[in-house]
Formats: structure tokens, sequence, C-alpha cells
């Protein structure tokens, strides 16, 4: 049995990806191992969104090829395979095989033809018909987490961005093909799904028959609300884009339970002018505005974004915005990112002129502003109770347990006789940097 070793980078459609992957494999009679040096073919699923992450890559296939003794077939999937496609074979960097982002479900064939001897194996068709999205079977990052892509692709554009090009056209699936999965995953023992997508809020499924009618203004929170009628006990969803961002979503969270209390709105500047160049489709004030509904929501819910410094043209002006912006939202986490220009963007042909050093000082300005909501919100976290996902055991003490809130926060805790896969009322007894740590009660 031939053993591959997948090594997965990026954001959570490529974890996804991956995990279809070693089903597809294991089905087709390889072995998935986790240790790279006795494998015999190794994967990189890959993430080109900054050229740090497309540089890994190289680094990795790197070491691989430098090591005489190794006799691995190196094969690349993700989004540099989509966009790089035959370009991967130049320099003699060693790669053997090229899979593109729809075309995951083909990888075995990729290895096959590359084991049989022909050289420079590529696929960057689309999806076929026989691939089809189902993860309810699938292997998992969690037993008790999974992760269900309901869009694939983006449409948005936004100039810095290179995933409309990696990943292609929004894409829904259908709200019955949705609903029945997680029915199947719950059945599973799967206690909490998210439902992810470049832009989740975007879904717009084709209309189908069945469920209702997916059309009207608010398909995504009507898709929501479906979900949350399974009984499921906990339903997440990344990324929601501004622009499409409907109050009606609030309302649903509101309804249902289970439809937990987090939302992540990626603002990337808090200037109207970079907005602009960035063409975000949604300014300062109409962001500010979905940001106080759902601050006003009854039910509390957490807060966090994305958020790019040193934009081609930045100026202190506009970094002092996003300061601001940041001060105002107060946000339960952000994930702050050096521009980093992509080739092929429209933002790549402009100068990238604001410095290393600058984008740095800016970075670490903002982390510290940031730093200061966190640990506000944290503390004011201490003395509360909390409905805990027990996703694993602690490696350091078997008796704490780590694992979510509802709003997506960390929690170590000492579980008094509680398992893994157990939604947990913990007490909150401590904050320390981005983890809570707590008591089972
Ligand atoms: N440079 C830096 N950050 C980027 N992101 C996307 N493209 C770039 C880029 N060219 C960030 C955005 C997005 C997150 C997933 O990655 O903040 O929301
Ligand atoms: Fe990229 Fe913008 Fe699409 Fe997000 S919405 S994936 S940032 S183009």
């Amino acid at each position: 049995m031939k053993k591959v070793y997948l090594e997965t980078f990026g954001c959570q459609m490529n974890v996804s990806d991956s995990e279809r992957v070693v089903t597809l494999l294991e089905n087709e009679g390889f072995e998935i191992t986790k240790d790279e040096g006795s494998a015999d073919v190794v994967i990189f699923n890959t993430c080109s969104v900054r050229e740090k992450a497309e540089h890994k890559l190289y680094t990795r296939v790197g070491q691989i090829r430098n090591d005489p003794d190794a006799n691995k077939l190196v094969g690349v999937m993700g989004c540099v395979a989509q966009l790089e496609g035959e370009t991967l074979f130049e320099k003699d960097r060693g790669i053997d095989f090229v899979v593109g982002t729809k075309a995951v479900g083909r990888v075995h064939k990729a290895i096959r033809n590359a084991e049989s001897g022909t050289r420079n194996v590529i696929d960057l068709k689309g999806r076929e018909d026989d691939y089809d999205w189902d993860v309810s079977h699938t292997a998992r990052h969690s037993p008790y987490v999974a992760f269900l892509p309901i869009i694939e692709g983006c449409n948005k554009f936004c100039t810095y961005c290179i995933v409309p090009f990696s990943r292609g056209r929004e894409k829904s699936l259908a709200a019955s093909e949705i609903v029945r999965q997680v029915l199947e995953l719950r059945r599973g023992g799967v206690k909490e799904v998210h439902l992810i997508g470049q832009n989740v809020n975007s879904y717009r499924p084709k209309s189908e028959s069945g469920l209702e009618d997916f059309k009207g203004a608010t398909p995504f929170s009507r898709l929501l609300r479906a979900v949350a009628a399974t009984g499921i006990e906990r339903i997440k969803f990344t990324t929601s884009f501004p622009r499409d961002f409907h109050p009606d979503i609030v309302d649903a969270i509101n309804e249902y339970e289970n439809l937990c209390n987090w939302v992540h709105l990626p603002v990337q500047s808090g200037s109207d002018r970079i907005l602009r160049a960035m063409r975000r489709g949604h300014n300062v004030d109409s962001y500010k505005k979905r940001i106080d509904h759902i601050k006003a929501s009854p039910r509390s819910l957490s807060l966090t974004t994305d958020i790019i410094v040193g934009f081609p043209g930045e100026t202190e002006e506009d970094f002092e915005a996003t300061k601001d912006l940041v001060r105002y939202c107060e946000y339960d986490a952000a994930y702050i990112f050096k521009y980093s220009p992509r080739p092929g963007t429209p933002a790549g042909e402009l100068a990238d002129d604001v410095s290393a050093g600058v984008k740095t000082s800016r970075f670490l300005e903002l982390e510290n502003i940031q730093k200061r909501n966190v640990s506000r919100s944290l503390s004011k976290s201490v003395g509360s109770t909390f409905s805990v996902l027990a996703e694993k055991r602690s490696g350091k003490d078997s008796r704490h347990l780590s694992g979510h809130t509802t709003c997506h926060k960390v929690v170590n805790f000492n579980s008094n006789g509680a398992s893994e896969g157990d939604i947990c009322n913990v007490r909150i007894t401590e904050a320390k940097r981005n983890t809570l740590f707590g008591e089972r009660i």
C-alpha cells in the first residue's frame, strides 16, 4: 500500500479539500500517514493569498528534494497549483504532479499517472460530474466538528485578492443538499458544523424544488434557519462579506439558539479612500451600521475581522482611520495582514509603495490596539459560564479539556469527569492572552 503524506496551508476551504482528498485516497487504496519520512507520496495543498504562503511551498519541496535518500513523488494541489500550473515544473524543482482547485476529486488519478512514469502530470480542469461535495462521510480534523462548504469561489474581485482567480466564480450548493448533509453529520455524532465559503452570505443557489424558494433577498439567512431546524447542536459560519450582510442574519441568530453567536466580518481598512481602491463595495459608514446592528443584538454576538495594512497608497491618515475603526468595533479577534502584492490582481499593478518597515510598524501598532480589545473582552468573561464543546484533551494534563465557546473563544478547563465530544458548562476563572481558563460545573 502506497503511503501518502498530505500537508495543508491556508484557509478552511483547503482544510476541507484536504479532508475530502484523504477520504478519496483511502477509498482508492492508499494509506494516509502523518510521518513524512516514510511516505511514498507527499502532497502540498497550497495557499497563494500572500507571497509568504506561496514561498512556503518552494521551501518545503526544496527540503524534500535535498534529501538524497528520499525517493518520493511530490504533488501540489490548491491555489498555487491552479494559478501556476505548468510553470511549477520549471526550474527543476522536482514536482511530479499538479492538481487544480477544481480537480481535487481526481488526485488519485494524478498520483497513478505519476507512478507509472509519466512526467509532469497536470490536471487543472473543472469538476467531473461524479465529484460531489458530500462531506458527511469524509475524514475530519475533529470527530465533533465538521466543515461544510456551502459556496465555493468568489465573484467580488477585491483588487488585492487572488482568490477569484484561483477558486473561480461563486457556486452555491443546493440548500436541500446542505440540510441532508447536516442531518447525516448529526447522525454521525458531529456536534458543530461550520458552513464555510469565501463569502457565505453571498449564498445564492440555483432554484430548486423540495425546499422553500431560496431566491428572494435573504437566501443565506433562510439557509441558516433551515440548517438550524435540523437540530444539530451548533452551527457556525465563516466568512461573511460586509456588503451582503443582511440584518436578517442577526435576527436568525436570535431566533435559533443553535445558530452560534459569532460573526466574522472582514473590514480590511478603516479608510474610505482605501476601501474604494480595494473595491470592497462598502464604506466605513455602511460597515459601522452593520456593526451597530450586531452590537445591538439582544443575544450578545462576538465579532472578528481581517485587516490589511500597507495597501498601495495608504497614508498615515488612512492608517489612523483604521485604528479608529478598530477601537470603535472592539473586535473579539482581528487577523491583521501586511499587504502582499499578488501578480495578476489589479492592485498588483500598483506600486507597492508602503515600505516594509512602515508595514511592520503599522502591523504592530494595530496589533497593540487589538490586544487591548481582546484583553477587555476576555476579562469581561471571567466569572461567566459558557457552553464549551470539549474538542480535545490537554497534552499536559489529562484532566483538562479544551474547546470553543459558541462565540468561538478557546477555553481550557478542568473536565471534572467530562469526555471529549461533550458540551460542557464551564465557569471562567481566568483569562490569559488569547485563552480562557475555567472549570466545568
Ligand atoms: N495581501 C495581504 N492580505 C491579503 N488578504 C487577501 N489578499 C491579501 C493580500 N494580497 C487577506 C484579507 C482576507 C484574508 C483571508 O487575507 O484580509 O480577508
Ligand atoms: Fe478575496 Fe474579496 Fe473575494 Fe474575500 S471577497 S475572497 S477578499 S476577492
